[in-house]
């Protein structure tokens, strides 16, 4: 299996580093700062003794180099500054998403991409209607790391991706929707959990002045990884696309999935409350106005 990564930056290698130190896939790592890629792939390739990994990888800032591979994972674009939030960078992302799906379309027939570049929802639907691939093999990874920023938080109390039941919905952006079915949580903590998850990106923005996180980000994209690419088959939020599921079509916005072999092999109904409904319909909202102004499709 080889999974590329295009974008070398901080998520971007971090992810490629956790793919190759794991022996998951081989990878082509792409950015098109010169040499910046071919460098990084060097220095992952250095630890692979360390992980007695096998897997190999490469640097390149040649797009044509994504030819043939089975997983594109899309990290390229601008990272937030502080005082930005994820739809400030939609203008400058769009245009570079719009130039890497063409040539994704051009060199890949039928891959599954993992979109991450913010905003996330929708530039993973301008992915979608680029490439014009089935909407089950693109996806977008937010949903993964925002309900592992709530457990986290909660820590003490909750403890696992898998078995707590708790997870966030919605859109990545402050409109995203908190669930928890674990029982664990009084109602003063769910909110004030719920409320820092939602400040989470732009609190570490804040401490890191340039750049955003991507110790946490690389992971939820690595555990998306694998679940594909060993067809694991497990449950976890995603961006995916509405064809109807929770009342809504022709949308990118994150709700449980089941994520195989052949990307998103279901739409997980979570059975909402009406506050539940009316928040992910609020969330709903914000995305379909950012996406009606790029007049994507
Ligand atoms: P970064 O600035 O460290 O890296 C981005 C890289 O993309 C740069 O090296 C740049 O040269 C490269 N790039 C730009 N245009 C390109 C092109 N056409 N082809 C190939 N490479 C290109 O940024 P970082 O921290 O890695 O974040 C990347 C994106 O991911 C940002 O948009 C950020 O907001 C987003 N992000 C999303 C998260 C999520 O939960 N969905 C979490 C963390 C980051
Ligand atoms: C985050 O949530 C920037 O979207 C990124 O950290």
């Amino acid at each position: 299996m080889k999974v590329a990564v295009i974008g070398a930056g901080n998520v971007g290698a971090m992810v490629a580093g956790r793919i190759v130190d794991s022996g998951l896939a081989d990878v082509i790592l792409l950015d098109i700062v010169p040499g910046l890629a071919k460098g990084k792939a060097l220095d992952i390739s250095d630890a692979r003794p360390v992980f007695s990994s096998t897997a190999e990888i490469a640097g390149s800032e040649d797009i044509n180099d994504i030819r043939g591979v089975d997983v594109v994972v899309i990290t390229a674009g601008l990272a937030r500054k502080p005082g930005m939030s994820r739809s400030d960078l939609l203008a400058r992302n769009a245009v570079v998403l719009k130039g890497i799906s063409s040539s994704i379309k051009k060199h890949c027939i039928s891959p599954i991409i993992i979109v991450v570049t913010n905003p996330l929802d929708v530039m993973t639907y301008l992915v979608m209607k680029t490439t014009g691939f089935d909407h089950r093999r693109v996806i977008g990874m937010a949903g993964v790391l925002d309900t592992a920023r709530f457990i986290n938080i909660a820590s003490g109390v909750l403890s696992s991706l898998e078995g707590d039941n708790v997870f966030m919905m919605g859109s990545h952006g402050d409109s995203m929707v908190a669930i928890d079915r674990s029982k664990k949580l009084s109602g003063k903590d769910f909110k004030e959990f719920s409320d820092r998850t939602r400040g989470r990106g732009a609190e570490i923005v804040s401490y890191l002045k340039s750049g955003s996180a991507y110790f946490a980000p690389s992971a939820a994209v690595f555990y998306m990884l694998k679940s594909i690419l060993k067809d694991e088959k497990k449950k976890m939020c995603c961006s995916v696309y509405l064809d109807g599921e929770y009342g809504e079509k022709d949308i990118y916005i994150g709700v449980p999935v089941v994520l195989g072999v052949s990307g998103v092999e279901g739409i997980v109904e979570a059975g909402l409350t009406p506050e539940e409904k009316a928040a992910f319909k609020r969330s709903t909202q914000g995305i379909r106005s950012v996406i009606d102004s790029l007049k994507i499709s």
